[in-house]
């Protein structure tokens, strides 16, 4: 059976399995292995991030399309506009491809933060949307009123009475002789009792760090009229929370925001215009039918939002208001895929070529190389009864130096290949009990990669992202495996259980390299990513189309090298250099000759990234 990783599922017709690879399916559709190869062949080792511009070109067209065509089935007088949150990923070479994919769409950034805004006022076209959320001090929004100077379509969006008292001073500082002042356009966050659903739930809902309930709602209304203000609110904005994986708290927030948002415009708010949905939606990252995440699609989602938003227009008597996102996960996740090198495999120990058989064997043991050779398709539930219960009895002998260190290895590698062959031979049965085998024959896989680094919601959260090899997929893959990263920690392991399991293939890393791929990686990973041990941001590429659908390689940055690494934690570059050259000179343990050959290899190992080459002799990484 060959195996597809649920790729039908999380893939979105973005990845499609050729022959023995998983290949782009986009252009030329080159396969994601000849891409990794193009780059390890000049030199570049270690785990390697993936970007795909047209990825982020789909997501946005999507989005813009399927909200555009609810706003036309449903006579929808409101415009459309979306901003990319930038929290969700702010490395250049995304940030740039984004910008670069979205120009026909008016498209625009949320900042949340003073550095953040920065992006946003560089890199947004003037006249796109700007908003800028979260927490600000006076400084922040004193940058926000230069932005609009500028020229920026900029909205502060307000989390507190507090923000609204210092935009009223800042309002004053800067336009003390100006008839026509230029203010930031405002905007309200507004604290929904309704919450979102899942992990992220806590964004949303009463008792969210974010946003002003009722009262403070009325109270801001009032300074602002007295503050005369009011011309510039114009929009209302809401977040539920991130990956929202059902469509009722959707439903719930509408409603709620809708009546807030068209009874703030009765009560006299004349500028208000927009309604600002926040981010949530969605991604499917499962591999297994089974445990999908999420039960609506986009048509759903975009559907809901226009209608419960048109109907309390008509019902309250206004003007249906512009629709805003801020859809950062949906944009991102797909763009990237991190590729991994598999350093090890743990138990090709248990193989048949290490056993170290005697002459004369303790009597369980001749036993149980019987059963191994002996297993078929028709005995294999038997003998693998007989084999566990023949190794809890050596197990028993070892502890009572009944039989030796031997034995004890032979005992568990002819335990563990009959447990293996049992269930691969009656792998059609799929019982319980052959499925609680399989964790305890799980294949331990050592892969080049931090999952601090570059899966940092697996470790803190669960999260779960697709991987799979990209290649020998024409092979069946028999292992049930787990992932080790290749930090000190033991955290650093993903697990796969009976019921959710992941296949890889048992291969000699020796011979032949064994790539897997992460996918869905694009959206706060990269940014949430910790330097745990020191592993740093891996190697990233951009990959293009030219036009005559060929791909090339944009944009390659290495990952941090040594020296690098431990001058951003601050360390004195040149006293770590110094000093290690001053250890070598003084060692009276070698020779001149001897110091030089140190120095040169030593140079070469601190200019090289912090990821693993290799851990064989003649391993290729
Ligand atoms: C205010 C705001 N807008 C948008 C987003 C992006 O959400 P998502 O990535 O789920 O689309 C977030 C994320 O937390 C947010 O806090």
């Amino acid at each position: 059976m060959k195996r597809d990783y649920g790729i039908d599922i999380w893939g979105d017709n973005n990845f499609i399995i050729k022959d023995s690879t998983v290949n782009i399916n986009y252009k030329k559709q080159p396969s994601l292995l000849e891409i990794t190869q193009t780059i390890r062949e000049q030199g570049y080792k270690g785990p390697v991030l993936l970007r795909f511009p047209h990825l982020i070109k789909k997501q946005i067209s999507t989005l813009y399309k399927e909200f555009n065509r609810a706003r036309e089935e449903f006579d929808y007088k409101g415009k459309f506009q979306a901003v990319f949150p930038l929290k969700v990923n702010q490395f250049p070479n995304f940030i740039n491809s984004l910008m670069d994919v979205s120009k026909s769409y008016n498209y625009g950034l949320e900042a949340g933060s003073k550095a953040e805004l920065l992006i946003a006022m560089t890199h947004t076209p003037v006249g796109n949307p700007i908003t800028v959320n979260g927490f600000k001090d006076k400084e922040m929004i004193s940058l926000c009123f230069i932005a609009s100077n500028m020229g920026h379509n900029l909205t502060i969006t307000i989390e507190g009475l507090g923000e609204l008292e210092t935009i009223i001073q800042v309002k004053k500082e800067f336009n003390q002789e100006k008839e026509n002042p230029i203010i930031p356009r405002i905007g309200v966050r507004i604290r929904l009792h309704s919450g979102g659903i899942g992990i992220w739930a806590k964004s949303g809902g009463y008792s969210s760090k974010f946003g002003l309930t009722s009262t403070e709602l009325l109270e801001a209304y009032d300074l602002m009229k007295k503050n005369r203000l009011l011309n510039q609110l114009w929009m209302i904005h809401f977040h539920i929370g991130s990956q929202m994986s059902e469509i009722a708290p959707l439903k719930k927030a509408l409603r709620e925001a809708g009546n807030i948002y068209a009874d703030l415009k009765n009560r006299g708010a004349f500028a208000l215009n927009a309604i600002n949905i926040g981010g949530g939606l969605a991604v499917e990252y499962s591999q297994h039918k089974n445990a999908k995440e999420l039960n609506y699609a986009l048509s759903e989602f975009a559907n809901d939002v226009v209608f419960f938003i048109k109907e309390i227009a008509k019902n309250k008597n206004i003007k249906e208001p512009d629709i805003f996102t801020e859809s950062g996960r949906f944009i991102a996740s797909s763009h990237s895929v991190l590729i991994a090198p598999v350093l090890e495999l743990f138990s090709q120990d248990y193989h048949e070529k290490s056993l170290r058989l005697k002459k004369s064997n303790p009597p369980l043991i001749s036993e149980l190389n019987d059963l191994w050779h002996a297993l078929n398709r028709e005995n294999a539930r038997e003998y693998l009864h007989d084999a566990i219960d023949h190794l809890e009895s050596l197990l028993t002998l070892f502890d009572l130096g009944y039989i030796d260190l031997e034995d004890r290895s032979n005992t568990e590698i002819l335990v563990h290949l009959i447990i293996k062959k049992s269930i691969f031979l009656l792998q059609s049965e799929g019982t319980e009990e052959l499925k609680k085998l399989q964790q305890k024959i799980q294949e331990r896989y050592l892969v080049n990669f931090s999952a601090f680094q570059s899966l940092p919601d697996f470790w803190g959260l669960g999260q779960h992202f697709p991987v799979m090899p990209i290649d020998k997929l024409d092979i069946e893959a028999s292992n049930p495996a787990t992932l080790w990263d290749i930090t000190c920690d033991s955290d650093g392991e993903i697990a796969f259980n009976e019921n959710l399991p992941l296949y890889l293939h048992d291969v000699d890393v020796n011979k032949n390299e064994y790539f897997l791929a992460f996918f869905l990686t694009g959206a706060y990973q990269e940014v949430l990513g910790m330097k745990h041990n020191l592993f740093t941001h891996p190697t990233e590429v951009i990959v293009d189309f030219d036009e005559n659908g060929n791909y090339i390689l944009k944009k390659l940055i290495e990952s941090q090298n040594i020296m690098d690494v431990l001058e951003d934690m601050d360390y004195d570059k040149n006293y770590l250099d110094k000093k290690i050259k001053q250890l070598i000179e003084v060692s009276t343990l070698i020779t001149l000759s001897e110091k030089q050959e140190l120095l040169g290899k030593l140079y070469l190992y601190l200019s090289e990234n912090s990821y693993l080459k290799t851990i064989q002799a003649n391993n290729k990484e």
